[in-house]
């Protein structure tokens, strides 16, 4: 059975405490508000509005989890880096998002970041402190560029983390690809025999 066929929202964590026990394989989403992790999360699941998305920058403010077929969980994290959020709220989600990161071992985080300005000093922050962990680096957005630019910024992030993807919520550019390559990684998980890190 395909893992991604079936989901449910299961819980929303607004703070740290709020997280549920740690238990099956999670894959998180994290990056910049506004970049379109929600909207990849639902492109990824093949369902229009299971995860709230906006126009508004920070929008998620809460870590929501949503249930694959087999139990795995896709774990969407609130967007970090807009500037008009206030302090407390800045301060909400370093604490939130930092003790996701540092009490649960993802399968995999992917990091999404927009295919127009990629690598922002925030992500690098984010990149660093994932440091080892299993990284999937989606350019969101990509249906805002042209081919060559596409190339040209697929060839610029290469560097930034073993596995990079093209992708676009929009025309669907890239989710298929991502789907297989997070449903092997849990399999993979699932059977305790991680793949190599590095890019396939
Ligand atoms: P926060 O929850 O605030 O951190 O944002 P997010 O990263 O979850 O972004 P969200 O998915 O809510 O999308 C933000 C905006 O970008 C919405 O207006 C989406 O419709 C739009 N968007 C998301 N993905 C794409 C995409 O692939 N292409 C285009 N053109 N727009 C997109
Ligand atoms: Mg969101």
């Amino acid at each position: 059975m395909k893992p991604f066929t079936q989901s449910r929202f299961v819980m929303s964590a607004a703070l740290p405490g709020d997280l549920p026990p740690v238990g099956p394989p999670e894959l998180a989403f994290a990056g910049r508000s506004n970049v379109g992790k929600s909207s990849a999360i639902n492109a990824l699941l093949g369902r229009k509005g299971l995860a709230r998305t906006s126009k508004t920058p920070g929008r998620t403010q809460t870590i929501n989890f949503y249930e694959l077929e087999g139990g795995e969980r896709l774990v969407d994290l609130p967007g970090y880096g807009y500037a008009r959020v206030p302090r407390a709220v800045r301060e909400q989600w370093r604490s939130l998002v930092g003790a996701y990161l540092e009490s649960r071992h993802p399968v995999a985080v992917v990091v999404v970041m927009d295919a127009r300005h990629p690598h922002t000093d925030l992500d690098a922050q984010l990149l660093g402190w994932l440091g080892e962990q299993r990284t999937l680096l989606l350019l969101s957005k990509a249906d805002k560029l042209s081919r060559a630019e596409q190339k040209a910024t697929l060839e610029g992030a290469r560097g930034l983390a073993p596995n990079v993807r093209l992708f676009s919520s929009v025309t669907r550019q890239g989710v298929e690809e991502c789907r297989d390559l997070l449903a092997g990684w849990l399999q993979a998980d699932r059977g305790n025999k991680k793949p190599p890190v590095k890019g396939i």
